[in-house]
């Protein structure tokens, strides 16, 4: 399949915008930015045209997708009940990086949600998506951009490298803002729970809805329990080197770091620091900088970018510093652990 590359530097190049949603409206698979990641996106009303998502994904049918709508009342026509607790977080959080989890209308296909009773249903913020979805006016399905267990996508070249033959159109936006993928919060129980952590925080909800559960499998190492969301049982966000977290005192973490590259001198060894540790480190292939830990956000924007550097590079191992797991530190720790496939090593 050929992709076509649409660079879209703002929301007054209305010509390409008509252009990628008129693609979306005829059936085929349109990439484009949000402010969380990039979205692999395709017409969420028809079975057929979800099912392409999957296929070029490589994406397991029990995983179910996210809606993205442009507009509020697209919400009624795809749910049963709007709850008090969606009402008040669609004012507080939309548009922005909050998918909602409602009970779902039986129209919608049963392969975007796999077969669930519930559906996910997000307003994203980026202008460029919010101008392609309000043009479109439909529900459209869209994980993230990236083949089915890699890192997700927060640049053109990452979608390129995973994508490329594979979709109509790829809309190019720049680098997404947040990095990491939206919280998923299920309002569908009482109290609502957080599926999946990001930078709408558990804190941050619980001073909206009072009280607000999440799993804490989400965010420990070594957790038994599965989780409800179906997306976060599955080996995630994983690089092709082999990564290691590291928690504890943090010049602690240094010293066991440089102990192992110094044990491993035909490794090639991938370090991702903090501005705070950088300069305890020694003797590493490629030396990172995810950010200040003073700004967890920064942090954030940089992991999946800097995981896949690591494998450009060659690395055979990644060192990653851990993080606390309050604030947008739950979701960055969500996905190193992922990342590291549960190889960590914590209270040094
Ligand atoms: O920021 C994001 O959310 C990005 C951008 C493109 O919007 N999308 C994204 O989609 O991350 P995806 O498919 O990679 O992740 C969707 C997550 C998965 O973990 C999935 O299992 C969960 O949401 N999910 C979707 N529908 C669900 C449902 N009905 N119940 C529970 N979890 C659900
Ligand atoms: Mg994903």
């Amino acid at each position: 399949m050929e992709t076509e590359i649409l660079h879209i530097s703002s929301t007054m190049d209305t010509d390409k915008i008509k252009k990628a949603a008129n693609a979306l409206q005829e059936g085929k698979l349109v990439v484009f930015p949000t402010e969380t990641v990039y979205g692999l996106g395709a017409d969420g009303r028809y079975q057929e045209t979800v099912d392409k998502i999957f296929k070029a994904k490589g994406r397991p049918g029990d995983n179910p997708l996210i809606l993205h709508v442009g507009r509020e009342e697209q919400v009624e026509e795809l749910v049963l009940e709007i709850p008090q607790a969606a009402k008040d977080c669609m004012i507080m959080f939309w548009p922005g990086p909050l998918t909602i989890i409602f009970n779902k209308n039986p129209d919608v296909p049963e392969n975007v949600t796999a077969g669930l009773d519930t559906v996910a249903i997000r307003m994203p913020s980026h202008p460029i998506a919010e101008a392609i979805l309000k043009e479109a006016n439909i529900p459209v399905a869209a994980p993230s951009a990236n083949v089915s267990g890699r890192p997700s996508p927060t640049k053109v070249d990452h979608v390129k490298e995973d994508l490329m033959g594979k979709v109509d159109m790829i809309v190019d936006g720049g680098i997404t803002d947040v990095g990491i993928e939206s919280t998923v919060l299920d309002v569908t129980v009482d109290p609502p729970m957080v599926l999946r952590p990001g930078s709408v925080t558990v804190e941050e909800l619980k001073v909206l809805l009072g009280d607000v559960r999440m799993d804490e499998g989400l965010i420990q190492a070594h957790s038994k329990k599965l989780p409800k969301s179906p997306g976060q049982k599955y080996k995630h966000y994983a690089p092709k080197a082999e990564c290691v977290l590291f928690g504890g005192n943090l010049s602690n973490v240094a010293k066991e770091v440089n102990r192992r590259i110094k044990e491993n001198p035909h490794k090639k060894i991938g370090v991702m620091a903090t501005t705070e540790t950088i300069e305890m480190y020694q003797g590493a292939d490629l030396l990172l900088n995810m950010g200040s830990r003073t700004d967890l956000r920064e942090v954030a924007h940089n992991i999946f970018d800097q995981l896949r550097y690591c494998d450009e590079e060659g690395m055979d191992y990644i060192y990653i510093e851990g993080f606390e797991l309050t604030g947008m530190g739950a979701g960055i720790m969500n996905r190193l652990l992922k990342a590291c496939g549960g190889k960590v090593v914590l209270g040094l």
